[in-house]
């Protein structure tokens, strides 16, 4: 698989992938979450959600487990830092779990995880 040949979509109310989701996940703004697809089954998702006008938080990340180590949660963080960026963040965190894949995308870490400075053009 390559995982920028999978397509990110806006998940319908019904496609939120709960068994993929934390337990007791809350999405707070189901606009800023996206799921992957291939021949439409959800094999990844992501929620961001706005933490003030400039501060975005990667609430939840997280790609099924027989699509793991192929590189779609690289590719997912990647989008969800994209979509952080259009709405204007400048500072993006995200939680203390998948270090290796944070760091790898130039988070540094933080007292309760990582985060992420962006800086304008
Ligand atoms: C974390 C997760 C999304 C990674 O998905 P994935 O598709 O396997 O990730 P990738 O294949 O893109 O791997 C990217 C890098 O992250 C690393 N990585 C993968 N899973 C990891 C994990 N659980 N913890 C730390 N690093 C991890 C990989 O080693 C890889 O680095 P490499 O290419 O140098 O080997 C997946 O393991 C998952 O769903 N975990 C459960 C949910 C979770 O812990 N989410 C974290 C944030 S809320």
């Amino acid at each position: 698989m390559d995982p920028r040949q999978v397509p990110i979509y806006r998940p319908y109310p019904d496609e939120v992938p709960w068994s993929l989701l934390p337990d007791g996940f809350a999405a707070s703004d189901l606009n800023l979450m996206r799921v992957a697809k291939i021949d439409g089954e959800v094999i990844g998702v992501y929620s961001v959600e706005k933490v003030s006008a400039l501060h975005h938080r990667i609430q939840a990340l997280a790609v099924a487990r027989r699509h793991r180590g192929q590189g779609l949660g690289r590719w997912l963080a990647g989008h969800a830092i994209g979509i952080c960026e259009s709405k204007g963040a400048r500072l993006i965190s995200a939680p203390p779990t998948a270090s290796k894949l944070f760091v790898q995308l130039g988070f540094q870490p933080t007292a309760d995880g990582y985060q992420l400075a962006l800086s304008p053009e």
